[in-house]
């Protein structure tokens, strides 16, 4: 978890987020879920290289964070908190409240090919591959 800057006076609360300061990637890309349906799971994949930040920008939902030999759940509902997520973690965002929006900020612009979509090919892909980022979460625990 990150917890970004805050500043606050009478006026409200004001956060922000400077890359390679309070992130250790360069943001490529941001993109937000927003009206999910409550019930509704979203993720379910993996990636290859890029690396993430999700931030409860309004509302609340749980983040599921799997290595492959562990599975652990963050719940996000703060808008100054982050939860980075490295390369080779399997992810699912689950438990939205109403007027939830999920805000992702990410090291690499789109790419289909970056994602491991199928859980056995993910669990395939870190056997096979030099998951570093993936050990060090399971140090966590
Ligand atoms: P999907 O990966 O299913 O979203 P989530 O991770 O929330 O489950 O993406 C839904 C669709 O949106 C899919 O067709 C790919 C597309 N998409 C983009 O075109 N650009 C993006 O930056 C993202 C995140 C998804």
């Amino acid at each position: 978890m990150v917890n970004f800057p805050k500043v606050s006076d009478y006026r409200g609360n004001l956060s922000f987020i400077e890359e390679s300061r309070q992130i250790p990637f360069v943001i490529k890309r941001v993109y937000y879920l927003y009206d999910v349906p409550s019930g509704a799971s979203r993720g379910g994949h993996a990636h290859k290289e890029l690396e993430q930040v999700v931030i409860a920008l309004s509302g609340s939902f749980d983040v599921i964070l799997d290595d492959g030999e562990h599975r652990r759940t963050f719940f996000l509902n703060r808008p100054h908190y982050g939860l980075y997520i490295p390369a080779g973690i399997w992810r699912e965002l689950e438990n939205f409240s109403s007027n939830s929006v999920a805000l992702s900020l990410v090291s690499q612009v789109y790419d289909e090919g970056d994602y491991l979509r199928e859980y056995e090919e993910f669990k395939r892909w870190i056997t096979n591959n030099d998951n570093r980022a993936g050990r060090e979460f399971g140090n966590y625990r």
